[in-house]
C-alpha cells in the first residue's frame, strides 16, 4: 500500500454519517448555482437519502474518510433500482452525489470509491451501473454512453394552450391533470406496472416509492419533483412529473409523462401542455421571473413529445452505462430475445449461437430452434477465424445492443471489430436487438 492510500480509508456509510456528507456534498456539488456557498438543496437530499428514503440504506454509501482526522472527505451513493423491459426485471445501480472535498482532490479517491462500488454491484449480482455527469469523466472509469437521456424539443411558453379555452379542469369526460395526492399512489404503482410489461426501458416505482414522491421529501430535496395525474372523471389514467420550480432559464422540466391507454395520447398531450402553462406561469409569477419554456427531459419520440406543440429541436444527450459482465446481462434478457425471435417466426438451426467479446463469449444455446439458455464461455484465441463463433464484438458493443441504445447496423457502421459469420446471424441478431427507447426516471 501506497503512503496516500493508507492516508484513506474506503468504507460504507453509516447512518451517523448524515451530518459530515450533506456538509461535504453541500459544498461540492453545484457550486456554480451557489457562487461557492454550500448547496441546501444537496444537504436536504443527503439527508433524505440517509434518513427514510423508501429504497436507500446508509450502507448505499461508499465513503473515503482521512484517517488523519476520521472525517469523510470523499463520497458516493450507488442507488438501487429495479428497471423492467417487456416484463423482465433489471437491477440497476444508478450511482449520485460522487463529489471529493477541495483540499483532498487529486489522490484518486474517486476511482477507489468507483472500485469499491464494482465490487460491491459484482458481489450483489447487479449487472448495469449508470450516471449522468461529467463530459468524458466516467469514460475512465469503465462507463459509455449507453442510454438516450433527452432530446425531445423545448417547447416555448408562447406555443402552450392556455387553459380553459375547450377542456375547463375537472370537466366531464375529458381528460385533464391535476396534482396527485397520497391517494392515487395505488392507481400510480399500476399504470407502472403495466409500463414494466411494454416495449420501452422504464423503472417502475411501486406505491410507497409513488408516496415518497408525492410526499415523503423534505421541501428543499434537489431531487423533489411535482407530481400530477392525468384523469378522466374518477379514474387515474396516467402520469406528469416535473421540477418544482423554474431553472434560472425560465425553464419548467418534464422528467416523466405517462398515459396507460395508447389511444389517450393525443388528447393527454394537450391536457398535459395545458397544465404545464399554468403551472409554468404560476411559478413564474410566484418567483417573479419570467416563464420561457418547458424543457422535455424525454426522448425524441415520446408521444407526449410528438403529440405537443413544436419546440426548438435538442441533441440528445445520454447516461453513462456500465457493466461488469455484459454475458450475465444478456442472459437476464433471455426472455425478450426469445419472445422477439419467437414474434419474428425466427428459429435457430443449430443448437448453439456463439456470440464471442474478445476474451469471454456468450453462447446463446437453442431446442428446437428456441432460446433456451445464455451461458459465459471463454472468448475464441482469434475470434475472427474461429469456426464456432458466429460473431464478435466488442464488450461495449454488446452493451449497447443488449440495452437498445445503437441497433446492429449502427453498431456494424461504428465498430470495424464487430464481425459476423454470415447473413442468417446477421439477420437473427438486427431482430433479437431491436432500438428501445429509454423512458427512465431513475430512483434517487
Ligand atoms: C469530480 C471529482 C469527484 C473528482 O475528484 P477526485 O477524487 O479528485 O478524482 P481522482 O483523484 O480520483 O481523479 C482525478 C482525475 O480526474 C480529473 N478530474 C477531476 N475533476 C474533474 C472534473 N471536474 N472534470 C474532468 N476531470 C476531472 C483530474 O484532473 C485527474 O485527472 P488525472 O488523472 O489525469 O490527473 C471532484 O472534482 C469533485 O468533487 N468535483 C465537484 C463535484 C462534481 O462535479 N461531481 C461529479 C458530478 S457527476
Amino acid at each position: 500500500m501506497t503512503e496516500e492510500s493508507e492516508r484513506y480509508l474506503v468504507r460504507p456509510g453509516r447512518a451517523c454519517d448524515a451530518i459530515e456528507l450533506a456538509r461535504l456534498q453541500a459544498s461540492v456539488q453545484l457550486q456554480a448555482a451557489t457562487d461557492g456557498q454550500p448547496h441546501p438543496g444537496i444537504a436536504a437530499w443527503v439527508e433524505d437519502l440517509l434518513d427514510g428514503h423508501p429504497s436507500v440504506v446508509p450502507d448505499d454509501f461508499l465513503v473515503a474518510e482521512d484517517s488523519t482526522t476520521g472525517r469523510p472527505v470523499a463520497s458516493l451513493v450507488g442507488l438501487r433500482q429495479d428497471w423492467s423491459l417487456a416484463g423482465v426485471r433489471l437491477p440497476v445501480v444508478q450511482v449520485e452525489l460522487v463529489g471529493t472535498a477541495l483540499e483532498h482532490r487529486g489522490n484518486r479517491l474517486t476511482d477507489r470509491l468507483f472500485a469499491a462500488l464494482h465490487q460491491r454491484c459484482a458481489a450483489d449480482g447487479v449487472p448495469v451501473q449508470m450516471i449522468e455527469g461529467i463530459p468524458y469523466f466516467y469514460r475512465r472509469l469503465g462507463y459509455d454512453y449507453a442510454l438516450a437521456n433527452d432530446g425531445a424539443p423545448t417547447v416555448p411558453a408562447t406555443a402552450l394552450p392556455a387553459r380553459g379555452h375547450d377542456l375547463p379542469e375537472g370537466s366531464r369526460g375529458s381528460l385533464t391533470v391535476r396534482p396527485a395526492t397520497i391517494a392515487d399512489a395505488d392507481d400510480l404503482a399500476d399504470i407502472d406496472r403495466r409500463l414494466a410489461g411494454g416495449d420501452a426501458l422504464i423503472c417502475p416505482r411501486n406505491a410507497e416509492a409513488w408516496r415518497y414522491e408525492i410526499a415523503g421529501r423534505r421541501p428543499a430535496d434537489q431531487a423533489r419533483r411535482a407530481v400530477a395525474v392525468l384523469v378522466h372523471d374518477a379514474d387515474v389514467r396516467g402520469y406528469l412529473v416535473h421540477t418544482v420550480r423554474l431553472s434560472t432559464a425560465g425553464e419548467l422540466t418534464v422528467v416523466a409523462a405517462a398515459c396507460n391507454r395508447p389511444a389517450d395520447w393525443p388528447r393527454a398531450a394537450a391536457a398535459m401542455h395545458t397544465h404545464l402553462g399554468h403551472t409554468g406561469r404560476q411559478y413564474a409569477a410566484s418567483a417573479g421571473q419570467p416563464f420561457a419554456a418547458v424543457r422535455l427531459l424525454l426522448d425524441q419520440q415520446h408521444p407526449l413529445a410528438r403529440l405537443g406543440p413544436p419546440g426548438v429541436p435538442r441533441r440528445p444527450r445520454g447516461w453513462y452505462v456500465r457493466t461488469g459482465d455484459p454475458v450475465d446481462l444478456l442472459a437476464r434478457l433471455l426472455p425478450v430475445l426469445r419472445d422477439r425471435w419467437l414474434a419474428a417466426d425466427l428459429r435457430w438451426h443449430e443448437p448453439a449461437l456463439t456470440i464471442d467479446i474478445y476474451g469471454r463469449a456468450a453462447r446463446l444455446e437453442f431446442t428446437n430452434g428456441e432460446l433456451t439458455a445464455v451461458m459465459a464461455r471463454r472468448g475464441a484465441v482469434s475470434p475472427s477465424t474461429d469456426p464456432h463463433t458466429h460473431a464478435a464484438m466488442p464488450p461495449g458493443a454488446l452493451l449497447q445492443l443488449t440495452l437498445g441504445h445503437r441497433t446492429l447496423p449502427e453498431v456494424l457502421d461504428i465498430w470495424p471489430d464487430c464481425l459476423l459469420g454470415d447473413r442468417l446471424t446477421e439477420h437473427f441478431l438486427t431482430v433479437a436487438f431491436p432500438r428501445v427507447p429509454a423512458r427512465i426516471w431513475p430512483r434517487n
